[in-house]
């Protein structure tokens, strides 16, 4: 596919040194348009603005999806994506549950690459850094009548990506709040389902916490998936994963720290988990860890979980012990290219 290209530099080396995530935005953008039952031929083009109006479909009515994805610099100069497919597979699932337009994988792959290629030298090679990529599709539609949009946008940005939590978190288990219910859209990567998420971790802030862990929406008893991550509890020397669902997120760092961890020997059990088994894990001293795993956060290891009036202290676990930092590490060096690729999960660009 040849895409066609407007180029622009405003790269200069301190855009590496920002602290905050998603602030700082590469010199290009990919664009491709549906209308007329098809989409146009991308364009690269200067990130910048775009022309709407507030009649603007998604604005009103919320057809919006959205894909994470990271690009990683080796210590050759390298440059890898990871996995680009599985974040393919999931826009479309999104879409099809949206009612939106499928991407063909022409334009994804493809113009992930030819992006990628142009801001090659926004691609940071600190270890641990990335260049994040948001792959987002809406509709574009000029119209306030409540139905599926004609016209939609699809469109790649990318931003600099220092860690996107700068501490440890400590996360409140919903107990009144759902993100997602059997049927709705949970599983999809939909604008919405953070949009509802918002207030609850609002007030879970006014509590002390920095995110919620969500629960099953009907008893509030099953362990879900936290914000902006999949969550793994670890029970003695047991790691153990909530299957997904029509209700949680088919994480792409999800997937991949079961079958690291299997590599390494480690006990992964993908099963209901309840709360109430992590708080009498706790009591008895066997709860040794529960972490965040999410490509934005990477893995995120939480000093405290609250649950109902209690605060579940969490000790900080050496490098050497911790499930969730040993993993941490043989996912970004996989990703890196510092390590052997034995899944094949690294794609060279
Ligand atoms: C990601 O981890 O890439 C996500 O999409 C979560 C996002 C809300 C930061």
């Amino acid at each position: 596919m040849v895409i066609e290209k407007i180029k622009e530099s405003r790269f200069t080396p301190d855009v590496f040194d920002i602290t905050t995530f998603g602030t700082a935005f590469a010199d290009h953008m990919l664009l491709s348009w549906y209308k007329d039952g098809k989409w146009s031929e991308p364009i690269i083009k200067p990130y910048g603005k775009l022309d709407f109006t507030p009649a603007i479909s998604v604005g009103h009515y919320g057809q919006g999806i959205f894909e994470g994805m990271k690009a990683y610099k080796g210590e050759t100069g390298d440059v890898y994506l990871f996995r680009p497919d599985k974040n393919l597979e999931r826009l479309n699932k999104s879409a099809e549950r949206l009612d939106m337009p499928q991407i063909p994988e022409e334009i994804f792959m493809d113009g992930l690459k030819a992006l990628i290629d142009l801001d090659r030298q926004w691609v940071p090679s600190t270890y641990g850094m990335s260049l994040y990529l948001r792959p987002v599709m809406f509709a574009t539609e000029e119209a306030i009548t409540a139905r599926s949009s004609n016209e939609y946008l699809f469109a790649i940005l990318t931003a600099v990506a220092p860690n996107y939590y700068n501490k440890p978190l400590s996360v409140k288990v919903a107990d009144r709040y759902s993100r997602a219910a059997n049927g709705g859209v949970g599983f999809a990567k939909a604008a919405g389902n953070y949009a509802g998420s918002f207030y609850p971790t609002h007030l879970a802030r006014e509590e002390g916490y920095d995110q919620v862990i969500w629960t099953d929406d009907a008893t509030h008893t099953f362990i879900e998936e936290a914000g902006t991550m999949n969550v793994f509890v670890r029970i003695n020397d047991k790691l153990i994963t909530a299957p997904t669902s029509e209700r949680i997120l088919d994480g792409v760092t999800r997937r991949s720290m079961i079958e690291l961890a299997k590599a390494e020997g480690i006990d992964v059990e993908v099963r209901k988990v309840t709360v109430e088994e992590m708080h009498t894990a706790h009591k008895n001293g066997q709860l040794k860890e529960v972490f965040g795993v999410g490509t934005a956060v990477v893995v995120n290891n939480y000093v405290a979980v609250g649950y109902a009036s209690e605060r579940l202290e969490l000790e900080d676990l050496p490098e050497t012990e911790s499930y969730g930092k040993i993993l941490k590490k043989k996912l970004v060096d996989l990703q890196m290219g510092i390590s052997e690729d034995p899944f094949g999960w690294r794609l060279k660009v």
